[in-house]
């Protein structure tokens, strides 16, 4: 290759790097991270090549490579966002209810309109849009229960190279008949759309079964046994996020000692599992998930706007269970990972709990690709990696601004930009080494 074309697939990314290397252990924990305070990332056909100093890279560059260049900037792996559901854009922000009726009085409705392959792929469009304009790069996503949806999703995702990784919901009761199906059929669909998408380009499969209330044991038995017959796919459903959810589930599996011995029972945990919320759980459930190295997804937007309760992260975290941070729209309340994890700051001081700034950050990128079993290719700034960055701007507001010329150092400045930062505070999201905004 000439150094022409050389030049033509790739990119140098230059500013501010930080990327973690493990979970810190306190607040100035400085082995968890690397930090380079005038770097360059250097992309080479949507992957990470070189990073490092740029005294050392800058000369080792072809002359016409384009280089961005990111004065005071952070540059980041892109944000991950663990749990979302696409179907419920324009559910977000609707008003006054708790979960069971907010499920039936919004988002069933909502949802029943992805049944036209256009609606679907329209408002696919407009999710990896939003995704991209608050600096996420990879999402878990529901779709709605209707195939078609799931497809348009991938379609979508697969043009613009996003790594996804999404699964129709599964449903075969208690839900409106417009997003129910057989037991057997949904299975098949989703094992097709496994088949279709799977491992294509950088698209992954969920099997999704809503929750324990939304299908019969019978449903439930055949998702635990495409999990089998698929061992890479992963699996994302929700858990004890309600007091009524729980009371439901009681009620529909009398036989069961728990909730989460529910989804233990039809196979339905695992490292590849992801359960969403995860609040009010009992002692034996806590040790299942831990046992079964399932992955606990803290979502807490979604749980103070619906009002589920606080996500106990010390708990989990002490008894080594695996963790996770997600927005849920649209039972959370907004697309910015940074929204989320000042809002999880927020639940944790309500239990006396803290949550520094670097271990934020680090759920955002490493820890959140560590839960979806993708540590290494996404959610890290390291040779080999997809090149998936947020150029992120801590002075993107006045009042930022204004705080910033205060700041002593580099995990107050995290702590700014996670308690006051949004979109706006997005300079630059790069998809496989694309620059998209
Ligand atoms: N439980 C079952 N479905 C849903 C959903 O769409 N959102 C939330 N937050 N919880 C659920
Ligand atoms: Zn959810």
């Amino acid at each position: 290759m000439t150094e022409a074309a050389a030049a033509a697939n790739s990119r140098a990314v230059r500013g501010r790097v930080l990327t973690f290397l493990r979970p810190p252990r306190s607040t100035g924990d400085a082995q968890s991270y690397r930090f380079i305070q005038d770097g360059i990332v250097l992309v080479k056909d949507g992957r990470i090549a070189l990073v490092g100093p740029a005294d050392e890279i800058a000369t080792r560059l072809p002359a016409s490579i384009a280089v961005d260049r990111h004065p005071d900037a952070l540059i980041m792996p892109g944000f991950i966002d663990v749990h979302i559901h696409y179907p419920q854009t324009q559910v977000i922000a609707s008003y006054g209810a708790q979960l069971l009726e907010w499920l039936e009085k919004y988002t069933f409705v909502e949802e029943q309109k992805f049944a036209d392959p256009g609606h679907a792929a329209r408002n696919a469009e407009f999710f990896l849009d939003e995704l991209a304009r608050n600096g996420t790069t990879t999402a878990c996503a529901y779709c709605s229960a209707h195939p078609s949806s799931a497809e348009a999703l991938f379609t979508a995702a697969h043009k613009r190279n996003i790594g996804m990784i999404a699964g129709a919901a599964i449903m075969n009761r208690n839900g409106p008949p417009g997003l129910l199906e057989p037991a057997r059929e949904a299975i098949a669909a989703s094992r097709d759309l496994i088949r279709r998408w799977h491992g294509t380009g950088r698209q992954r499969y969920a099997v999704t079964p809503r929750f324990a209330i939304t299908s019969t044991d019978e449903q439930l038995a055949e998702a635990g046994a495409l999990l089998k017959e698929f061992p890479t796919v992963l699996m994302q459903t929700h858990l004890d996020e309600n007091k009524n959810e729980i009371a439901t589930v009681k009620r529909l599996f009398p036989n069961e000692p728990s909730y989460t011995a529910v989804y233990a029972r039809f196979g339905l945990l695992g490292p590849r599992s992801l359960l969403g919320h995860c609040i009010h759980l009992g002692d034996d459930e806590v040790a299942l998930l831990r046992d079964t190295q399932s992955v606990a997804v803290f979502c807490p937007t979604s749980n103070l706007f619906i009002g589920s309760g606080l996500f106990n992260h010390k708990r989990l975290m002490e008894a080594g269970v695996r963790i996770a941070l997600a927005t849920d729209v649209g039972g959370g309340t907004s697309y910015s990972m940074l929204r989320t994890a000042a809002e999880a700051y927020k639940v944790m001081q309500l239990q006396g709990q803290n949550l520094p700034a670097l271990a934020a950050f680090d759920l955002m990128t490493r820890a959140n690709a560590a839960a979806l079993g993708l540590d290494g290719e996404i959610g890290t700034i390291a040779p080999g990696a997809y090149a998936d960055l947020v150029v992120l701007d801590a002075r993107a507001t006045p009042a930022m601004a204004h705080r910033m010329e205060v700041t002593r150092d580099l995990e107050e400045e995290l702590f700014v930009l996670m308690t006051m930062g949004d979109d706006r505070a997005v300079r630059q999201t790069y998809i496989a080494g694309r620059p998209v905004l």
